[in-house]
């Protein structure tokens, strides 16, 4: 987890450095802090809690330098105070490093710095890394041999950066978490993700793993580890800033919500022959899946509810499938062999869960392809495919537009992947005129809402379930998800059906449920509903105006008409919106819930 970044250039880093780490703050928000040098060694200011901590600390303060790095934490070695506060320094304060990632061999290199007379004032693994670069630089070597030789003696994962004392340059590294830099007029960039520099340039560069960078102010040295020289492309990213930003709305989980008729069309974009109704995703040549016997779909959190989702339809469409925890996924998964295609479904990419899943099919010689948003991310450069669901920046912890997205890529990969194989049933025409229609319902799903309403209706209740059958399901997990996330209340999601096994003892009048109806089996969804109703649960309905379980629901949040294929996408919808109203009556700091990041790249 975290977040980190660097500049090198002309003029103070300062202010770059804080808007960079204000723009990764999704990452982590336990500590901020940043280090500059101004030719008179290094300075460093760092706090717990919010980056507006570490700037409310730093007003009236004239710090400047033109080089320097900073950080945004996710607390994973030791709670978040501010000595755990990265950048981190060595034995003198002539080395600071900001680190991504988990050094798993930190306890062993502790013992052996100790064993040099090394002493540590951090819980955290990373504090071993300046040790190590301050240890090689006092035994003689030069500052990029001893970072090349510390980060080499690192196991586990980590995107490094550090600074020494009157050098004007950054040393960067990256081994399984993310790194990119980006290159403007004036200097250079380091970063955890684009967003950070994206006001400065939209040029960038994304290293893999094994890269290291040598960055001054005249432009960045590329190497692998053994100090080969390696090239990375240099691209234009195609997100406006504007993109990144609030702009009218007071959160960015609400302008995600809203985006989504414009996300949708975008991911659907040339991908859908409009005469035959076929998918085409020209990401793949014609009968690529011919060969596909299986598959699976491996994903955590949000992205696993949309797998489900796509699972679902993928059986729909005749193709054997099962949606699998990323984080379950190990010796007890169900096996692959040369006919299985594994798929990895991650909004970021840099799930560290979702990544070792789609790591350990590759050693067990699946097919692999990542369903991802994220251009260049670590998921797009180990799965043998890659599509993207092209749903722009998502900023808010919690997922919104991009469950959709990922929902309507995996439709359309079901749909082609059915077609490959010659099945009989594939989802294409009914799916077409539904997608088409989509972006449209969603428009009126956000412009009718009640959503506001029943969030203060049922305010203060004890708990709050979501119920749900078919492509119902995975929203009912998906809104309870997104409720407790942001809310934190008490919320379950369970299939519809299963109430009577179990949850219905749970069930009060202070038990709102939240009933999804997506035309498939609705007769029995209503059943379930109206079990909980008799033991006094207010039932809130989600379905279109003249469904019959508006006579028996308390509340309704209308969906317009649409086959099930998309009648869940846009129940969730509503749903998204009953969670954000409940979390802004509660006052909850919607964009970044706490104990929570955007990208846990952890396991
Ligand atoms: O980036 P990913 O899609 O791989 O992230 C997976 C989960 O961490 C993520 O979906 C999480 O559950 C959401 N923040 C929930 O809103």
């Amino acid at each position: 987890m975290c977040g980190i970044i660097g500049h090198v250039g002309e003029g103070n880093a300062i202010d770059a450095l804080l808007t960079g780490l204000e723009n990764l703050e999704y990452r982590g928000y336990d500590s901020a802090g940043v280090a500059v040098q101004n030719g008179s060694g290094i300075e460093i200011r760092k706090r717990s809690g919010r980056l507006s901590e570490l700037k409310t600390s730093l007003l009236g303060e004239q710090l400047e330098g033109e080089v320097g790095i900073g950080h945004t934490r996710w607390s994973t070695h030791g709670p978040p105070t501010d000595e755990n506060a990265h950048p981190h320094t060595g034995a003198t304060d002539d080395v600071a490093v900001v680190h991504n990632g988990i050094v798993e061999n930190y306890a062993e290199l502790r013992e052996r710095l100790r064993e040099h007379g090394h002493e540590f004032t951090s819980d955290t693994d990373t504090e071993v890394i300046p040790h190590l670069i301050g240890q090689y630089v006092a035994e003689g070597m030069a500052t990029e041999a001893a970072f090349r030789r510390a980060v080499g003696e690192l196991e586990g994962s980590y995107a490094v950066a550090a600074m020494v004392s009157d050098e004007r340059a950054i040393y960067a590294a990256r081994q399984g978490s993310p790194l990119v830099v980006g290159v403007e007029d004036e200097g250079v960039f380091l970063a955890s993700d684009v967003p950070a520099f994206l006001e400065y340039t939209d040029t960038v560069a994304y290293l893999e793993d094994g890269d290291v960078a040598v960055i001054h102010p005249g432009g960045i040295e590329l190497t692998d580890l053994a100090g080969r020289s390696v090239t990375r492309e240099l691209r234009t990213v195609d997100w406006d800033p504007e993109q990144t930003a609030k702009g009218t709305y007071d959160h960015f989980m609400l302008k995600e919500i809203h985006e989504q008729p414009t996300a949708l069309a975008q991911t659907v974009e040339g991908r859908v022959d409009r005469r035959s109704g076929a998918a085409t995703l020209a990401e793949f040549e014609p009968g690529d899946f011919a060969g596909i016997d299986r598959v699976q779909l491996i994903a955590c959190g949000t992205s696993y509810h949309a797998a489900l989702y796509g699972s679902l339809l993928l059986n729909d469409a005749g193709v054997d499938s099962r949606a699998l925890l990323a984080n379950e996924y190990g010796d007890r998964s169900p096996p692959v062999d040369e006919g299985t295609l594994v798929i990895a479904v991650t909004q970021s990419g840099e799930t560290a869960d979702t990544l070792s899943a789609l790591r350990r099919a590759t050693a067990a010689g699946a097919r692999t392809l990542t369903v991802t948003n994220v251009v260049g991310s670590t998921a797009t450069r180990i799965a043998d495919d890659r599509i993207l669901i092209r749903a722009g920046p998502e900023i808010g912890v919690a997922a919104t537009k991009t469950f959709s997205s990922q929902a309507v890529v995996l439709a359309l990969l079901a749909d082609r992947i059915a077609r490959d194989r010659g099945d009989d049933s594939p989802l294409g025409p009914t799916l077409v005129s539904a997608l088409k229609a989509l972006p449209r319902q969603i428009e009126r799903v956000l412009s009718s809402t009640d959503a506001g309403a029943i969030a203060r209706r049922y305010h203060g209740s004890r708990s709050y379930f979501f119920i749900g059958r078919g492509l119902g399901y995975p929203v009912a997990l998906e809104g309870a998800l997104k409720f407790k996330e942001i809310t934190y209340e008490h919320a379950e999601g369970f299939a519809a059906g299963e109430l009577k096994h179990g949850p219905l003892a749970l069930v009060t009048p202070e038990t709102p449920v939240f009933a999804v109806f997506t035309g498939e089996e609705d007769a029995r969804t209503l059943k379930s509903a109206e079990e909980a109703a008799t033991r006094g649960a207010p039932i809130v309905a989600l379905c279109p105006a003249d469904h019959r379980a508006t006579a028996v629901a308390d509340a309704h949040l209308e969906i317009p008409d649409a086959p099930p294929e998309t009648a869940g996408l846009l129940a969730n919808v509503g749903l998204q919106l009953v969670s954000y109203h409940a979390a802004d009556l509660l006052e909850r700091p919607i964009d970044k819930p706490r104990n929570l990041a955007k990208s846990v790249t952890v396991e």
